[in-house]
């Protein structure tokens, strides 16, 4: 598959993708996240030598502002619960993926960015990095696993105030609370990021994958979360509501919410 929204780079076995689409903040269309599932499926898993990879935002201001709002306006309640399952299953790829997937988080992680960069094994940030879950501003919840990750990461507390809230965290108080394993401005945080691949590509392969699987066995709950927040997703994508609030942003207004 050609890439046309990642830029695929690196040496020496570290691949460094790149979400290539600046002038929108790198948002998630379906364009990128079918290239994202094409090079965990099957790129990635077939190249000789890897020993992990790096994935970070082109441009100053962000690494993902969360999926592609402009593409909301043709979603139904059927089609959000599609594209919350398809975008959860990218998601749990990256989880998956047997060797380190380590987010470099620029800029603004929103969204399906925030939810992209805690799919990822480790996340550093420079300090200029945002996180949050807004979509509650555009009528909608998270729907690819933020409302199950960001518990993870920060406790039900802070969490829950920030998917109520839509508040951004800092860089700073994303590294306070446990969501991130470093902040360092850019360059040194390519360099850390780089250095944390080689570091665990030089421990044994089989007991780097089994240790992955092991952390992500811990998370499989009796109830599923993850399932609960597909069926809420497509809820909300179905509200009137929501096309107002997904309308206020692309005409840059205040959303009129009526609650129904
Ligand atoms: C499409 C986006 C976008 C997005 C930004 N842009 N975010 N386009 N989808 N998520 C576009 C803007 O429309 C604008 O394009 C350009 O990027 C620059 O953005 P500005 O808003 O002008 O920049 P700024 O004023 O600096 O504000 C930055 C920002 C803001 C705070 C990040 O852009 C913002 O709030 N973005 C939306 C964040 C968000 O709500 N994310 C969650 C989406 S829902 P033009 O062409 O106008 O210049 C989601 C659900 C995932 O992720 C689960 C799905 C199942």
């Amino acid at each position: 598959m050609p890439y046309t929204n990642l830029l695929i780079d690196g040496q020496d076995g570290i691949l460094i993708v790149t979400l290539n689409r600046p002038k929108a903040l790198n948002a998630l269309n379906s364009k990128t996240m079918a290239e994202l599932r094409h090079f965990f499926a099957e790129d990635a898993p077939k190249r000789e030598g890897l020993k992990g990879v790096i994935l970070t935002g082109a441009g100053e201001k962000a690494f993902v502002a969360g999926a592609d709002i402009k593409e909301f306006l043709a979603l139904d309640a059927q089609k959000g619960q599609d594209m919350a399952r398809q975008g959860q299953d990218i998601f749990f790829l990256i989880e998956r993926f047997p060797k380190p997937v380590i987010a470099l988080v620029n800029g603004f992680a929103l969204g399906g960015g925030c939810e992209l960069a805690m799919a990822c094994h480790l996340r550093i940030a420079t300090p200029e990095a945002r996180f949050g879950q807004p979509e509650v501003n555009l009528g909608l919840i998270p729907g690819y696993g933020g409302t199950q990750r960001l518990i993870q990461y920060l406790g039900k507390t802070k969490a829950t105030e920030l998917l109520l809230t839509a508040d951004m965290l800092s860089a700073e108080d994303a590294l306070r609370h446990g969501l991130l394993n470093a902040v360092l401005p850019a360059g040194e945080a390519m360099e850390l990021a780089k250095k944390m691949v080689a570091k665990i590509a030089a421990k044994g392969p089989v007991a780097i994958a089994k240790t992955i699987e092991a952390i992500n066995a811990y998370f499989q709950y009796d109830v599923d979360g993850f399932e609960k927040e597909v069926a809420a997703f497509g809820e909300t994508t179905g509200t009137a509501d929501f096309r107002e609030g997904a309308a206020a942003f692309i005409e840059k207004r205040k959303p009129d919410f009526k609650g129904q």
